[in-house]
């Protein structure tokens, strides 16, 4: 069964600059640190954009030599916070889809991993968008995926959550993707940008998505302020490439408890 590293909403600042208190370069280092310890048999790491704070030079600079030693290969991702020339002066064998922006596919025996690029418009526009250009890649690798499971990666949710702060800059054109993808009903979608272990299905796709090695969203379904941040332990997430489908589990780093039996009872 293959398993796959999925981490996202990585904010990597300028040293010494924390947010909401936390240093995301520690935390990102802690939680990318634990997953590697503990599945050190995945094929891959997917980065699900946001992978800078400011998207600055230095900032993917300090992300590039954190992972130079990875021993699996990593598939970064673009979402909100990121300035996409920038990556690219740092990250230059990242993905590219033959036009400018940083798409993927990767075929496995069961499965086609479809990684999209959700950015649009100057940094600090924080919706994202799949133009039509993209949305005509997304339809042709879909259609050529030979009969496996699509599995699509995209940073911005074309969805909505019940948080208003982050579903007021979710994906702009949400429903047309939503309808593509659901003409595959083995199609699972995953997201980040929200900052919390969230899963539904919205016209009739199915779709999970992971918290951030960092600073976590708040279940708040009034207050409409997308910075709205709590300090709750990081998480990876892992997927369980089975032969029908796929698992999805999230797992926190970070908390001092212990694992621990319980001698009382058979389950729990
Ligand atoms: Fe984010």
């Amino acid at each position: 069964m293959t398993k796959i590293i999925v981490m996202t909403d990585i904010h990597i600042t300028k040293r010494r600059h924390k947010i909401i208190g936390l240093d995301p370069f520690l935390r990102f280092q802690k939680v990318y640190g634990a997953a590697l310890r503990d599945h050190p048999d995945a094929a891959l790491v997917i980065l699900m954009g946001d992978l800078t704070h400011h998207g600055k030079t230095i900032q993917y600079q300090r992300l590039r030599d954190l992972l130079h030693d990875c021993p699996i290969p990593v598939l970064p991702m673009l979402g909100n916070h990121d300035i996409r020339e920038n990556f690219r002066e740092v990250f230059t064998d990242a993905p590219a889809d033959g036009a400018e922006f940083v798409q993927k596919i990767i075929d496995l025996p069961n499965h086609r991993l479809i990684t999209l690029d959700t950015k649009d418009g100057p940094f600090g526009h924080h919706a994202g968008r799949l133009c039509v250009a993209r949305m005509d890649w997304l339809r042709a690798a879909l259609a050529s995926a030979d009969g496996r499971i699509p599995l699509v990666f995209m940073h911005h949710p074309p969805f909505k959550t019940g948080i208003i702060g982050m579903d007021n800059i979710n994906l702009e054109n949400g429903d047309a993707v939503l309808d593509l993808l659901a003409q595959d009903p083995r199609a699972h979608l995953f997201c980040g940008h929200i900052h919390r272990t969230i899963s539904g299905s919205t016209r009739g796709v199915a779709w999970t998505m992971f918290k951030s090695p960092c600073h976590q969203g708040v279940l708040d379904f009034q207050d409409p302020d997308s910075s709205l941040s709590i300090d709750e332990p990081g998480a990876y997430g892992l997927l369980l490439l089975t032969p029908d489908g796929v698992v999805a589990h999230s797992q926190d780093v970070g908390f001092t408890h212990e694992i621990q039996r319980d001698s009382g009872s058979a389950t729990h």
